[in-house]
Order: C-alpha cells, then structure tokens, then sequence
C-alpha cells in the first residue's frame, strides 16, 4: 500500500427531513445564500419551495437553469452574482452538475481573470466561497468530494477540476429527493457510482482495505440499482444507492492507490462532443474497456474481481473466470435498460481521432492501469458502436 493522505471535512446529514438543519447549517457563514438548481426539477417536486420557506430569514439570490453538463456560462453568471451581491455562501440543490457548476462558482466568485483559467488551473484557486449542498440525484459523489467537471462548448472541452477548498462543508442526503429520479437516469447514476469505483479498484497498487471496501459497494450497486429503477419510492434502495455513491468517490476507495482513470477521460470526450449522458457514457465503454485491457498481466485482478463481486466461481481457466465477470458486468448494465451502443446515442465515428488525442492528454491515460494510447482509445471507442 502506497502512502496516502485522507481527510473528508464534509458534514454529511442523511435520511429523512435532514433539509430542517439547513438554516443552523449555513447560518455560521452569514446571511446572503446563492441558491443554485438545474432546469427545474426541484420546483417539480416542491423541493425549492420547502427549502425557500426553511431560509425565510436569509436574504437568496438565485441562479437557475444549470445545464447536465453545466457550462463554463453558468460558471461565469454565477460568480457575477457573488461578487455583485457578496454572497456569503452558496447552497447548491441538484445533482453533480448544479454541484460541480456551484464549486466552480464558488473558485470564481474570489478571482479576476476568465473563470475558465481555474478550470484549467485548479491550483490558482486561493479561496472560494463556502459551498453546502442538497444531492437529489445519487451519482457523481460531488456531495462529498472537492472535484467538478465543467464544459466549454466552443472548445469542445469538457474538464475536471479539483482543489481541496471547494470540498462542500457540508450535504444533505436525504434518499426521498431522489424518488422522482427517472428510471433512466437512476440507471446511468448507478453505472457512474460502479465506474468511479472501478476505476480505482483496477489499479497496479494493490491494497486490501480499500478493494474489499469497493467490493461491498459494488454488490451494493449491483443490489439496489434494479429496485431503484422498478420502485423509484423504494426508500431502502434509494438510501442504499445514495450513501455508496458518496463513498465511491469521497477518497476511501483509493487510498494507498495511484493509476489515472480510465474510463472517465474516454467518457468525457464523448459528452464534450456529443453532450451525452455521463453515467450513458460510462455503461458503454466500461465492458469494452475491460475486455481490451484483459491480458496475462491483468487477468488475476479480473478473476479476483468476478469472483469477489459477481459470486462467479473459479474456472480452471484464470480468463475464463475473468471474462465471466467481464460478460456479467456487461449483462447488469443492459439489464437496467441502458443503451449500450455508441450508435444507439447518435455518436458517430467521425471525431474518435481527435477525441481520443485529447483522452490521452488531458486523462493522462499513459498513467492508466493499463496504459492507453489514442490509437488503443479509437480501438476501445469502436468496440462500442
Ligand atoms: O436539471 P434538473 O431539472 O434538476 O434535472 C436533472 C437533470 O436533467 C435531473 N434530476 C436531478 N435530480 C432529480 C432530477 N429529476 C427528477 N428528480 C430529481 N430528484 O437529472 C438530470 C441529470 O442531472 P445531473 O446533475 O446532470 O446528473 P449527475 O448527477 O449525473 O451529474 C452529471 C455531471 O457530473 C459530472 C459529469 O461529468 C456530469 O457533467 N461528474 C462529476 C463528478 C464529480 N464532481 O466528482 C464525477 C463524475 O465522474 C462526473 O464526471
Ligand atoms: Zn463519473
């Protein structure tokens, strides 16, 4: 096991009614709040209305409209906000994309230049505003961890950020927020729950404490995501998915671990272009990427994986065993009723080249578990179509 340094500073409030502490929980850092939400669904559900009749005695300014995907625009009107009002804190309600937009606001909101100069230079952030969340949707893990992924349409680039003072202070995970969640996008929030953990757990570092806690997560996945998606008021599947989906990516899955990921970068290239997605993204590419990087090297790992995760039992043959993982792995994501072809969502193989190029750089793919060129990258993007 590799040297590590772990610390999660975010409070995190779980369960029902959790949204009552709000007012005690952003009254230390004063009195204006930005409220941040996507396109609507928290006035669908009368989420915003509790929430703004919580904070009556707090003065909120609103940015609305955050895009899945949000947008280096969203970013931009933001920080405007915060530095004309002087906004003391920010509540962001929503999903990973109105949280991530939220931390990249909150960076903005202190610095001068393009905000998008902190996207590509997360170390100039000096200071950010204080960030609380309320997650409706279980995914990305935004609500605990200090990373954010922002897009820039007219680049063509889609970004992630990090830097430890956009950590939320703190979230509040309250698993009946997330019972009007689609079927859909339950689905593809679990696959990305799996891909950040997978991420990690494929890694040339081995260390126990940390694979055996990714597995109980992924058989946890792997449990409750079908119930979910059948019974969006499943309040037992819904908590279940809520809670691994902070542990996957708040930091413990990777501890004493070092490779870059891998499907992420590839992922990131097709919403940039295509604006998919991201949990979509992931289902497509993940069987694929794991059966192109299966090899005597990496074999061991995956039959430990099929075995440990998938309850597959040991064959005579160690590949044998993997590729069993490998085609179960493949076989839940289509069960959940995800398109598991690049075809099936518009992409086309016109821009593989270029985006595998910018995988390779900005993904530091040649730090992977298995290291990947963009000539591997188009090879695994083609296995998808
Ligand atoms: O925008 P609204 O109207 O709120 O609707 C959203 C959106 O259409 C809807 N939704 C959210 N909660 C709902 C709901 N609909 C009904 N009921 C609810 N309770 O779901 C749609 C998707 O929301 P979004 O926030 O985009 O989804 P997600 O949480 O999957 O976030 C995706 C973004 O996060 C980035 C992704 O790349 C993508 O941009 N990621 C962020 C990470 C991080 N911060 O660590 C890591 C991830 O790997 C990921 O890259
Ligand atoms: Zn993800």
């Amino acid at each position: 096991m590799e040297n590590f340094n772990f610390c999660v500073g975010t409070r995190i409030l779980f369960g029902k009614g959790q949204e009552e502490k709000l007012p005690e929980l952003l009254r230390p850092y004063g009195n204006k709040v930005l409220l941040t939400y996507g396109g609507g669904s928290i006035k669908r559900t009368g989420l915003y209305d509790r929430i703004k009749s919580l904070l009556h005695e707090f003065e909120i300014f609103e940015l609305g409209g955050i895009e899945p995907n949000p947008r280096i625009e969203s970013v931009y009107a933001g920080a405007e906000i915060c530095k004309e009002e002087d906004i003391d804190v920010i509540l962001a309600v929503g999903g990973g994309s109105t949280i991530d937009c939220s931390k990249a606001i909150a960076a903005a909101a202190y610095y001068e230049g393009d905000a998008w100069d902190l996207i590509l230079h997360p170390d100039w952030i000096e200071k950010a505003l204080p960030i609380c969340t309320v997650l409706t949707l279980s995914a990305t893990g935004s609500e605990m961890d200090n990373g954010g992924v922002i897009t820039n349409l007219k680049t063509k680039e889609k970004l992630g950020f990090g830097n430890p003072l956009l950590l939320p202070k703190a979230s509040v995970l309250n698993p009946e927020n997330t019972f009007t969640v689609p079927a859909s996008q339950t689905a593809a929030g679990s696959a990305d729950i799996m891909s950040h953990i997978l991420e990690v757990y494929f890694d040339t570092r081995r260390a126990a404490v940390p694979d055996r806690i990714s597995e109980g997560l992924l058989k946890t996945v792997i449990q409750y995501a079908p119930i979910a998606v059948r019974e969006p008021e499943n309040y037992e599947a819904r908590a279940e998915l809520m809670w691994t989906s902070s542990l996957a990516i708040n930091g413990i899955c990777s501890t004493g671990k070092d490779c870059a990921w891998s499907c992420h970068p590839m992922e990131h290239e097709l919403s940039a272009y295509y604006d998919i997605t991201h949990g979509v993204g992931l289902a497509i590419l993940t069987p694929r990427w794991m059966r192109y990087i299966l090899n005597e090297h990496t074999v061991e790992k995956f039959a430990e994986y099929a075995k440990n995760v998938w309850g597959i039992a040991e064959k005579a043959d160690l590949f044998e065993t993997a590729n069993a993982g490998i085609d179960a792995t493949e076989e839940f994501l289509k069960s959940l009723e995800i398109p598991m072809t690049l075809s099936e969502v518009g992409i086309t193989e016109e821009h593989f080249t270029e985006m595998a190029e910018h995988a390779v750089i900005f993904g530091g793919l040649s730090e992977a578990y298995v290291p990947l060129k963009a000539e591997d990258v188009v090879n695994i993007y083609r296995m998808c179509m």
